[in-house]
């Protein structure tokens, strides 16, 4: 059984072919970095356009890529929501014409779940599946989120960020010392480099319910401390650096970059990671996960991999390879699978939903 999934919620344009659920049988994603990475963020508009003028070449990749014509595909699945509502339409708009052409049951995906089910996915090809209740992390540039999983895939939501998402925090610093954008694979980089415990930063105690997070203040102590130095010519050169090559070596960053920079890019990642492993680990506790999930563009970090390779968990905490952390349309077309089974399809009235929630 063949899903053919899309994905355009923000500037990857995506899709793939999936097997019962399990077999990625192909997985396209056309970047927009080069677009966007000037601006130092994503920029709305542009990415509509980019994805009205890549979602047709890179859907037939996928479905050439995996050998699949259209009279093999059971159905079509697509990103609803969240993201940007323009992004979203493309591929809400493209999906529905082709279900409508070949008469195929159309399903919307929430891009959240998509990142969850990422990992159930592999999980399942591994022969070890995720067991209930499950803890999810979803980190990216757009959602930090605790879920708790039971069975049958209900979600309860057990914290969120109460500002920026821990992917925003590092593109904002990032983008503020000079590094272009996305910030988070640069700082993950470089690192490993500085001192992670040069720069104390005081972790946020949230009132209310404490397994939110929030990470403005992390934002505008590192702002305060660059303000607190004449580092202006280093930003500066590095700014040239990212406008002459998109994506410099590790070298060419570190040769722009003194170490006392380095020591706060360490000691700001180490942050964000003890914020995160923090509430992650007090909520599996709480809810006596089985199999924790870390999914999302900032489950790619090393440093948050090698800090839960190394910490005595409360239960066995998997992360998605990282071709399938960030942005991808084979993680929507593993939820997929779970909603056709279910017989849960969409009409016609499918709408992009921005601000769409899991729970
Ligand atoms: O999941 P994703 O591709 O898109 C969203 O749904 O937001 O995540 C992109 C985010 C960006 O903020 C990027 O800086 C961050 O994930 N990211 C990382 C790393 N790779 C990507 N953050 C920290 N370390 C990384 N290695
Ligand atoms: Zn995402």
């Amino acid at each position: 059984m063949r899903i053919l999934a899309i994905e355009s919620s923000c500037d990857e344009t995506a899709a793939a072919v999936v097997e019962d659920g399990v077999r990625v049988l192909s997985s396209v994603v056309a970047s927009q970095l080069s677009t966007h990475g000037k601006y130092g963020g994503v920029v709305p508009e542009l990415a509509s356009r980019e994805h009205m003028r890549a979602i047709v070449p890179v859907v037939r990749e996928a479905l050439e890529r995996s050998a699949t014509g259209m009279a093999d595909l059971s159905a079509i699945a697509v990103t609803e929501g969240p993201g940007l509502v323009g992004s979203l339409l493309v591929g809400i708009t493209y999906a529905k014409a082709l279900c409508f052409a070949r008469g195929l049951p159309l399903i919307g995906v929430n891009h959240i779940e998509g990142h969850i089910h990422a990992v159930v996915m592999e999980a399942r090809q591994s022969g070890e599946p995720v067991e209930f209740p499950a803890l999810a992390l979803v980190v990216s540039g757009g959602h930090t989120h605790l879920f708790e999983i039971l069975k049958g895939f209900r979600y309860r939501l057990l914290g969120k960020t109460r500002d920026d998402a821990a992917g925003e925090a590092f593109d904002k610093v990032a983008k503020l010392l000079g590094f272009g954008y996305p910030g988070g694979p640069v700082i993950d980089k470089l690192a490993p480099f500085g001192n992670p415990n040069a720069v104390r930063f005081t972790l946020t105690k949230m009132k209310g319910n404490a397994s939110d997070f929030s990470f403005s203040g992390l934002k505008t102590a590192v702002l305060r401390w660059v303000e607190a130095r004449d580092i202006d010519a280093e930003i500066q050169q590095r700014k040239a650096l990212f406008r002459e090559c998109e994506t410099p070596a590790v070298d060419q960053w570190l040769a722009l970059t003194p170490q006392t920079t380095l020591d706060l890019l360490a000691s700001f990642q180490k942050t964000v990671i003890t914020e995160l492993m923090r509430r992650m680990e007090s909520c599996a506790l709480e809810i006596d996960a089985q199999t924790i999930i870390v999914s999302g563009g900032v489950a790619c970090n090393e440093g948050l991999r090698s800090t839960a390779r190394k910490r005595p968990l409360p239960a066995r905490t998997l992360f998605p390879t990282p071709g399938l952390s960030t942005d991808n349309a084979a993680m929507i077309g593993a939820a997929a699978f779970l909603k056709f089974e279910r017989g849960e399809f969409a009409d016609f009235t499918l709408a992009a939903r921005a601000n769409l929630t899991l729970a």
